[in-house]
């Protein structure tokens, strides 16, 4: 469990499947995040990902439940773990949208880091996020990340085209963050 002034990172649990359900059936919450095209997930087969998953382990990811108040927000977790090249993927949903634009996205992705480079000894967090999500790439930049490149209108937006963004810190520039921080 991470633990940071007002949110908690923990592992996701079955009676959490409902709410994370609610979450990925939000079309906001989809097109603001906008990795693939939004669909419909049916509580089933969210159950069902996460038996099998309980019985089979995951070795390059690792899922966590954002906490505040004592509530589910969203979910967040490292994936893509490259334990040869010391590298992996960042991601992060709120799903409650009265907690956007508040802080608690970017402590969530300050904790993973943290877990990232201190616990797991990872060199490098890196993360897509497409160009019009600019809370997310304030977020982002906020905790030490930087572009480091751009995939031109690689994602439709309902409607348009956006550049989707490659972000990522090296440990190095987090750590140089964290004085930043003071
Ligand atoms: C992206 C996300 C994790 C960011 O967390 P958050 O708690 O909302 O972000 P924070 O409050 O820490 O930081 C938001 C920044 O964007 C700014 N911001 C807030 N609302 C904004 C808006 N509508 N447009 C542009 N900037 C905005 C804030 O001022 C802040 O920047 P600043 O500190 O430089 O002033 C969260 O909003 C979320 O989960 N959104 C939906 C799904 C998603 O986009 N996931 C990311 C996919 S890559």
């Amino acid at each position: 469990m991470l633990r940071g002034e007002r949110v908690t990172l923990r592992a996701v649990e079955r009676r959490d499947l409902e709410r994370l359900w609610l979450f990925w059936n939000d079309l906001e919450v989809e097109l603001a995040g906008g990795g693939d095209p939004p669909q419909p997930l049916s509580l089933q087969r969210l159950r069902e990902r996460f038996d099998r998953e309980a019985r089979e382990g995951t070795l390059d990811k690792i899922d966590f439940i954002i906490e505040a108040d004592k509530e589910c927000i969203g979910e967040c977790g490292l994936f893509h773990i490259d334990l040869a090249a010391r590298h992996c993927e960042l991601g992060i949903t709120i799903g409650e949208r009265e907690y956007w634009g508040r802080g608690y996205g970017r402590e969530a992705v300050k904790l993973m880091l943290d877990y990232a480079f201190r616990v797991r000894n990872l060199r490098r967090v890196w993360l897509e996020v497409h160009a019009a999500n600019e809370r997310a790439i304030r977020a982002y930049r906020a905790c030490g990340f930087v572009e480091e490149g751009r995939m031109r209108e690689h994602v439709w937006l309902a409607g348009r085209y956006v550049d989707n963004v490659i972000m990522g810190v090296m440990r190095e520039e987090w750590k140089a963050s964290l004085v930043g921080d003071g």
